[in-house]
């Protein structure tokens, strides 16, 4: 999916970039190839564009481009959860923190949001998961923490659970697509039953590192979340990104000024 002029996976790897990761596996399922050929290098069309000088081309280019043996792709053969996903991934992971990124969670924020979490990390350790507080009533779209001590940015965290209905959500703080997690979570995934919605959650594995001697943290990052999963999300997503670029800036906001008016004077 483009949002303005990138695939989300590029706006992934980008944070990922800024947070100091310089190796990445995508877990993917059929049907996903083009994902592998957009971060090939393009011999041929970046010679055409030299060719013909479009610099500023070349430069977006590049951002696709990735180091050999930096990249890796590893099939999810059945959709059986997030959980299942990042356990496809181990043998590559092995015996060392990592970093998860759910790409249809995009952030807008002057620190990437991943960066922002490295940087709790490294006083704290532990698994840590990006956090923000939703409507009471839409817990049951997310992972959501139960706190123990709530110190502002860092939140510890005595419980999770995926995605209760509202009445059984301990808190309104809910779990978003970025995670800094160590292997005990492999671990634990190795042995995990499937939970809600009948998938294996990566929620509940990281769940059970807590009360261990493995600390379980929730951060509030600064930044605006879109949740490109959702079409008003996407579209949202889309707007807001689009009027950041100061070349789209003008034109977008007096189209979108004449269709509010239009909708106003129409009530
Ligand atoms: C996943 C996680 C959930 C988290 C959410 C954030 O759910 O399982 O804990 O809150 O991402 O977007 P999904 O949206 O894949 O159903």
């Amino acid at each position: 999916m483009t949002l303005v002029d990138r695939p989300l996976v590029q706006y992934a790897i980008d944070e990922a970039r800024a947070a100091g990761i310089k190796e990445f596996i995508f877990v993917t399922s059929r049907g996903k190839g083009a994902l592998e050929d957009y971060f090939d290098h393009a011999p041929v069309l970046e010679q055409e564009l030299r060719k013909k000088g479009k610099d500023d081309l070349l430069e977006i280019l590049k951002d696709t481009n990735m180091e050999s043996g930096a990249i890796a792709y590893i099939r999810q053969h059945r959709a059986l959860g997030l959980g299942h996903a990042v356990w496809c991934a181990r043998r590559l992971i092995a015996n060392e923190p990592f970093a998860v990124i759910l790409p249809d969670d995009v952030i807008a924020a002057e620190t990437p949001c991943l960066k922002q979490m490295v940087e709790a990390y490294e006083e704290i350790g532990g698994n840590m998961v990006a956090a923000m507080e939703v409507a009471p009533e839409k817990t049951s779209s997310y992972g959501v923490l139960d706190i123990k001590e709530d110190m502002g940015s860092v939140v510890s965290v005595k419980g999770m659970v995926e995605k209760p209905k509202a009445v059984d959500a301990p808190s309104n703080l809910a779990v978003i697509g970025r995670y800094i997690l160590g292997p005990s979570v492999l671990r634990n995934l190795q042995q995990l039953k499937s939970g809600a919605g009948g998938e294996i959650q990566l929620t509940d594995a990281i769940a059970q590192d807590i009360g261990s001697d493995v600390p379980v943290s929730g951060y509030r990052f600064k930044g605006e979340r879109f949740d490109c999963g959702s079409k008003a999300g996407f579209l949202q997503a889309t707007v807001s990104f689009a009027l950041s670029r100061p070349e789209l800036r003008d034109d977008l906001m007096s189209y979108i000024t004449k269709v509010a008016q239009v909708d106003k004077a129409a009530e």
